[in-house]
């Protein structure tokens, strides 16, 4: 089978997009759906997660927590009840383990079953002894002080686009979650999936909820080939246009509709003070709720 390799994830690697050999790169043309998952849970279990693992949670997150909690207060919660956050393509499971930490029950999922082997590993150590890291201010070492208690950090192995591991979720209200926050998992699917993507977080985002993106790599074209995939406009054209996400090869910019037929509407576009090193100065964090139904 030819390898799935996508190009390095990681800041201190430089991107190596055009110096590698095409042929290790299926397009999505020939490379099944069922077969990327395979290609992801396959790098995993090749050790390969340096390629993408940045080793501590999102800083971009953190500070729309804790600088605009506005954003967050219509979020359901309330006695017995903590808000409930997902992140789909987990992997190491820093950003899940964050969030639990700043009160939600987080609920990360990822295809590589060593992925969430590894996650739950990190989940257990750092939920005992939190890294400071994982807070905005490094003095407040323990659970966000806006939430009463800590929320939990769950792992669950499933397929994003397959429905079968939301029967796993231990939820007394439905699957539906009040936060759902992506970053390098858009990217990370070849863009005969972004119409799905979208879908999928239309069905799984609470009627209140929020879906936060931390768009990246917005700085790579996204006619070039390999995960990460360049997402410049993407998240527009697949959330607010109801587009499919493909990109028109003479433009470079996703197949046009000026229409706004897609199913969410963007509250908050904003370029993070802190991210990672790699995206620094050319991220953004875009909010969106659920606006009106597809036609
Ligand atoms: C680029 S990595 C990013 C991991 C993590 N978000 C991070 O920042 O470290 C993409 C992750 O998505 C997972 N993944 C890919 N396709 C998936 C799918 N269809 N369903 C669930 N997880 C998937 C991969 O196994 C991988 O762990």
């Amino acid at each position: 089978m030819t390898a799935f390799r996508p190009s390095p994830f990681r800041p201190t690697m430089p991107l190596r997009i055009s110096s590698q050999p095409q042929t290790i790169f299926k397009t999505p043309a020939t490379r099944p759906k069922e077969k990327h998952a395979s290609g992801w849970s396959s790098l995993w279990d090749t050790n390969k997660s340096h390629f993408w693992d940045r080793g501590r949670p999102s800083p971009a997150l953190q500070d729309l927590l804790n600088l605009h909690p506005e954003l967050f207060s219509e979020i359901a919660h309330g006695p017995g009840r903590q808000p409930k956050a997902f992140v789909p393509g987990c992997g190491r499971g820093y950003d899940v383990v964050m969030l639990a930490l700043h009160g939600y029950d987080t609920y990360g999922l990822d295809v590589s079953e060593k992925a969430v082997e590894t996650a739950r590993e990190y989940a257990a150590n750092e939920l005992r002894d939190p890294s400071a890291y994982n807070f905005k201010d490094a003095s407040t070492l323990t659970c966000s002080p806006e939430r009463a208690t800590c929320g939990t950090a769950n792992f669950l192995v499933g397929n994003f686009f397959e429905r079968e591991w939301e029967s796993l979720l231990a939820t007394k209200d439905g699957h539906k979650f009040d936060l759902i926050y992506d970053y390098t998992f858009l990217c990370a699917l070849s863009s005969d999936m972004r119409r799905d993507w979208a879908l999928r977080m239309s069905e799984l985002l609470a009627p209140n909820g929020i879906l936060v993106c931390l768009e990246f790599p917005l700085y790579k074209d996204p006619r070039l080939p390999r995960p990460p995939w360049g997402l410049k406009d993407v998240h527009w054209n697949l959330l607010a246009e109801g587009g499919n996400g493909l990109i028109d090869p003479s433009t470079g910019t996703p197949e046009g509709t000026t229409s706004k037929e897609g199913r969410f509407e963007r509250k908050v576009y904003l370029k993070p003070e802190r991210t990672f090193e790699i995206g620094q100065g050319m991220d953004m964090l875009s909010v969106w709720k659920l606006g009106h139904e597809a036609s």
